[in-house]
């Protein structure tokens, strides 16, 4: 990541046009990934050709896969290797800023018997916990060692025999949920995962797709069992557009005056649109148009036009997980908000790629929000008047493109110091800011 980009964004314009927005994150991660371990050839298309992904195509390929070189918008094949197929690397695995690259690939290794893997992070992730993934998969017969007991890369992988298990885990997360299963497919017997609120299903749609024998049980589908093996076969796997990127034209089009953008190509899996939730009870205008279907996953165009009268929002329990990535965007929507909004049960955002609680507040605060940080959330004050202010990513992609947006909101022209972190999830959210600003 190169990190001493400054970008200037003018306030007080509006926003108009439309944007394709880029595929979804999870789902790149899982193509190349899944891919990878089925037998034959996986064609993928739509890929997210952004830092995360990359980084997971650049790890799978030192695991002897063959990955072409991947182009932007240009479709690709892989050839798996089946389960049993990848080598030990000489190389350590660089997993970068890519919480899903580090805990996925923990889980597709951990029963690679005989085999030793490293993997390694950038200071984001290696300061964030990889216990949460290591301790399951130990129960499952895994040895994962790493610093401070195992909780933080670089990680060090012994691949060894795994028996199936029934686990619980605490944190309501997809990367943990998809690790275990990934684990239980070289497991032997059965894999039962138990998670307290259903995180996306990604992982659970792909693997069903390659052939995997898993199923769905329990109260909202939170439990999650899979068969040892399950035979997966590559696929052609076009992969929709991500809700999290279009968030930030969709709360950008309900807050700046005078705006409207046809968001296009938006995954619309219901695990991951919380969002929606959260407009509705704003009161924000939008319609869903052009309704479909692609690889197993729903897909949509999003319109959105300003609300000049936004209602504040509380947002708390079970649907955290289905808008964890867009905590960051709807903390700027609620400084436009008549009233007190509060975000609730948001622990989780202490340890995504950067303290997101506390880095929201402290840089909102330079634009004249009245934010008050709590131990598990946010109380936002609505109604702010934004003044211009010099502000920064602290290294985090989500941070950086909210604040864009808020600076759209600001009067003057502000700064964001670090904006090229955008990068590992939108490389041309830049771009198409300008354009939806001409
Ligand atoms: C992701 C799951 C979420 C999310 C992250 C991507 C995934 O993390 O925040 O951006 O692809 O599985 P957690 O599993 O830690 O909640």
């Amino acid at each position: 990541m190169k990190m001493n980009n400054i970008r200037t964004i003018k306030g007080g314009v509006n926003l108009k046009g439309k944007v394709k927005v880029p595929g979804d994150k999870s789902i790149s991660h899982r193509a190349l990934i899944i891919g990878s371990i089925a037998k034959g050839e996986t064609t993928i298309e739509g890929f997210l050709h952004s830092e995360d992904p990359l980084s997971t195509a650049d790890c799978l390929r030192k695991l002897g896969v063959k990955i072409p070189e991947i182009k932007k918008n240009e479709p690709f094949r892989i050839s798996g290797l089946g389960l049993n197929g990848f080598k030990e690397p000489k190389e350590i695995l660089n997993c970068g800023n890519s919480g899903t690259t580090m805990r996925l690939l923990m889980g597709l290794l951990a029963g690679q018997e005989g085999k030793n893997f490293i993997l390694n992070g950038d200071i984001s992730l290696n300061e964030r916990p990889m216990g949460r993934v290591g301790k399951p998969l130990s129960l499952m017969g895994g040895k994962i060692y790493g610093r401070e007991r195992g909780n933080k890369a670089p990680i060090s992988i012994d691949g060894n025999k795994l028996k199936g298990c029934v686990i619980g885990t605490p944190v309501a997360s997809a990367q943990v949920k998809s690790a275990i299963l990934l684990a239980g497919l070289k497991a032997s017997g059965t894999t039962s995962v138990i998670e307290p609120a259903s995180s996306r299903d990604h992982t659970e749609r792909m693997l069903k797709a390659f052939g995997a024998d898993i199923s769905i049980r329990g109260e909202l589908g939170r439990n999650v069992v899979i068969k040892s093996g399950g035979n997966l076969i590559g696929q052609r796997i076009l992969i929709p557009g991500d809700i999290s990127s279009a968030s930030f034209w969709m709360i950008a089009a309900s807050i700046v005056p005078n705006s409207e953008i046809l968001i296009q190509n938006v995954g619309l899996n219901p695990t991951r649109t919380g969002i929606l939730n959260v407009m509705d009870s704003m009161g924000c205008d939008y319609e869903i148009l052009d309704k479909s279907t692609i690889a197993g996953e729903p897909i949509g165009s999003i319109k959105v036009k300003t609300s000049n009268n936004l209602r504040s929002f509380t947002i708390e329990g079970d649907i955290l997980p289905k808008l964890i990535d867009e905590i960051p965007i709807l903390t700027v929507a609620a400084c436009f908000c008549n009233g007190v909004s509060e975000i609730k049960d948001a622990q989780e955002l202490r340890v995504k790629e950067t303290d997101r609680l506390k880095v929201m507040a402290r840089q909102l605060q330079k634009f004249g929000a009245e934010i008050t940080e709590k131990e598990d959330g946010l109380i936002i004050n609505g109604q702010s008047k934004f003044h211009s202010a010099e502000v920064d990513s602290e290294t985090d992609h989500r941070v950086a493109m909210s604040l864009a947006i808020a600076s759209l909101l600001a009067k003057g022209t502000s700064k964001i110091m670090r904006s090229d972190a955008a990068s590992v999830s939108y490389p041309t959210f830049w771009e198409e800011l300008a354009q939806l600003t001409n």
